[in-house]
């Protein structure tokens, strides 16, 4: 069975297991977890912002060695529909904000950050931070709408019953990759899209312009298509989703 290590403290999770698996070999799937982190990271150089022993912050560790580098958009996918899988159980309404930020509604409840480790032309670590907004109701920092479990369902829940359930549903996605369903995976993911269906704002360099989703690449360039059917193809932070 893949092992959780529960910490009290750390300066990130994902630093943590890093360090780890320098010195010991951890099983597939297996899980750090702390109650709180002094420098949790987010994407794009931003700080991860959780109230001590309130929400999950985690890492899991997986062996991807079959993922090309080129390819290792995947793993996001898979992480996120895991995600996705486990909250849909508890009530409707989440989805997948390109590339990878879980939203309920117009609000974001988790955020991932995979960082690979690679040997020749492959990933070999994937190591998958995911912070988890589960029981914190008011949120400090400017992140742009935040959101948890208990804001939406009112009550608290049991942070190692909600890990184990998620760890449960990321490594089923895995084993989907692992027995060859790829082209499954990114049609699920299409499926789960915030904003699959239907035209809404976005913005470019050029300006805000009304677009739809038209696809996903397998590099993970997400494509929107204009009113006149112009597609306009962008990759993470080249085009923000204008949320009214
Ligand atoms: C994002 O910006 O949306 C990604 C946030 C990822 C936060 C998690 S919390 C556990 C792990 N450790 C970190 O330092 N970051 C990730």
């Amino acid at each position: 069975m893949p092992t959780i290590i529960h910490i009290q403290e750390t300066t990130s999770t994902n630093d943590y297991l890093q360090q780890k698996i320098k010195n010991e070999l951890l099983e597939e799937g297996s899980v750090v977890v702390c109650d709180f982190q002094t420098q949790g990271r987010g994407a794009a150089n931003n700080k991860w912002e959780s109230e001590k022993n309130k929400n999950l912050l985690f890492s899991m560790l997986l062996y991807p060695d079959f993922v090309e580098i080129k390819k290792q958009f995947i793993i996001s996918q898979v992480v996120s529909l895991g995600l996705v899988d486990y909250l849909n159980t508890i009530t409707s309404g989440f989805t997948v904000k390109w590339p990878n930020d879980i939203y309920w509604q117009d609000k974001k409840i988790a955020g991932i950050l995979i960082e690979n480790n690679l040997r020749n032309n492959f990933l070999s670590e994937s190591i998958i931070g995911i912070g988890l907004n589960i029981n914190q109701i008011k949120f400090l920092s400017d992140a742009p709408n935040p959101v948890s479990l208990k804001n939406i369902m009112g009550f608290d829940y049991d942070l190692g019953t909600v890990l184990t359930d998620v760890q449960k549903s990321i490594f089923a996605r895995y084993l989907q990759l692992l027995q060859g369903g790829t082209s499954r995976i990114q049609k699920d993911y299409k499926k789960a899209m915030y904003r699959n269906e239907g035209f809404y704002l976005y913005e470019d360099k050029n300006g805000v312009f009304l677009a739809k989703i038209h696809q996903v690449k397998e590099e993970g360039f997400l494509v929107l298509e204009t009113e006149n059917k112009e597609k306009r193809q962008y990759a993470f932070k080249e085009v923000l989703f204008k949320i009214l």
